[in-house]
């Protein structure tokens, strides 16, 4: 009998958040060595707890979770969704329009089985959380990346953006607040998305799964929210705002004109119901969830933990020499730059396994966020204020000696 062979859509499909680097860190810990694993955004690891909202909520309707629910999820976790997009401003969101499933990772790779035929494109941002790219890979489709622009605060190139668009392109992700920058976009860039997608027909996609960790009393504005003429999809969930990344609890909300997406959500149809349902358990702690905004809040405010570990990240980064960041408005991350002169770093993910050797800490590299240079690397900023702080003093001490060979 011969091997069997993996389909060729998936040839190109990675994840470095999860690869060698992080096998590695299992090999250490099996040994006995403490590593500080600051490779995933999963809050509930770093000591973050259950919002009690949502304890009682599952614990008081565990029964009605029993039998599959409808294939597009809850109606009351439906109409929670529906009324929380309404609210930030997206006009006629119904609850038919939601579809919930196992996080935003499988609401995202079911919209890119829907949009994309063999062949199509869809416009990425480099460096971008690699669900997206891996999402339209798998479904036959071409990745076409556009920069991230760092001196602009990591807010996209709009001009990067439109010549990148080929009669091809069917649709255009933006991720607001962004992993792995933490950047928060503009309006007006914004804006200037809607105009082009509606001018070339295309699909926006918008993951917004961090619009309710923005700090520094800035403001989210809802990608769909600009417009009512062109078709969007918001992806959203409870991984991060409300800490339960294992619940596997995400959602797309669809809006713009139906008769532009009808043919869309019959695909949704059929996807969603070929699995029967979503999780139902998770979907019983959505009302809760999305009433209590103070959880969130408190996490994003002076004094909260979010707000305090980014602080003492931002503090501590500010001492190492040759190296350099964009402070985050959002999200749990920021993607520091590595200077080229000093540091000769010609592999960065050699320069992420020295560290990990080193000093035992586990961190990303940029290029595994198809980011084309070996200058950045991610920081996800979750463990407390004062753990933060000593991880960035180890990174100092390590970088005070470093230097990669020619
Ligand atoms: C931008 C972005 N989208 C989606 C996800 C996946 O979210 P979920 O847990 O809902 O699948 C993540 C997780 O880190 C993310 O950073």
């Amino acid at each position: 009998m011969e091997p069997i062979v993996k389909s060729v859509t998936l040839k190109d499909v990675h994840s470095d958040i999860r690869g060698p680097l992080y096998f590695e860190s299992l090999k250490m810990i099996e040994r006995g060595e403490k590593v500080l694993r600051l490779n995933t955004g999963n809050p509930a690891t770093f000591g973050f707890k259950l919002p009690e909202s949502m304890r009682k909520a599952l614990v008081e309707n565990v029964d009605k979770a029993v039998a599959y629910c409808d294939f597009r999820g809850m109606k009351a976790a439906r109409e929670a969704i529906a009324a929380y997009h309404v609210g930030k401003g997206v006009k006629g969101v119904t609850p038919d329009d939601i579809f919930i499933g196992n996080g935003v990772s499988e609401m995202a790779s079911m919209a890119t089985t829907v949009l994309v035929s063999p062949g199509d494109e869809v416009l990425v941002p480099s460096p971008s959380y690699s669900l997206w790219t891996n999402a339209v890979l798998i479904a036959g489709g071409k990745p076409v990346f556009y920069v991230c622009d760092e001196k602009q605060e990591w807010c996209p190139d709009f001009e990067d953006i439109k010549s990148k668009v080929t009669p091809k392109t069917k649709g255009i992700v933006i991720i607001n607040p962004n992993n792995p920058t933490g950047a928060l976009y503009p309006e007006e860039f914004l804006k200037k998305v809607v105009d082009l997608a509606r001018e070339k027909n295309l699909l926006v996609l918008a993951d917004e799964i961090y619009d309710r960790l923005v700090m520094d009393g800035y403001k989210h504005t809802a990608l769909a929210s600009l417009a009512d003429d062109v078709p969007f999809v918001t992806f959203n969930g409870l991984s991060k705002s409300h800490v339960v990344c294992g619940f596997r609890c995400g959602w797309m909300a669809i809006s713009g004109p139906k008769n532009l997406t009808e043919q869309f959500m019959q695909g949704m149809v059929q996807l969603t119901s070929m699995r029967l349902c979503g999780n139902a358990l998770t979907q019983l702690v959505i009302p809760a969830a999305l009433e209590d905004s103070a959880y969130t809040e408190e996490m994003i405010n002076p004094g909260g933990r979010l707000y305090e570990q980014r602080e003492a990240t931002m503090r501590e980064i500010a001492k190492i020499p040759g190296l350099s960041v964009v402070k985050n408005k959002g999200a749990l991350y920021c993607f520091p730059k590595l200077d080229k002169e000093r540091f000769n770093i010609t592999s960065d993910k050699k320069f992420a396994m020295d560290l990990l050797h080193a000093k035992r800490i586990l961190m990303v590299p940029g290029s595994g966020f198809d980011w084309p240079y070996n200058d950045h690397f991610r920081i996800v900023m979750l463990p407390e204020a004062h753990e933060m702080a000593k991880a960035m003093q180890d990174l100092g001490d390590f970088l005070s000696t470093y230097r990669q060979e020619d």
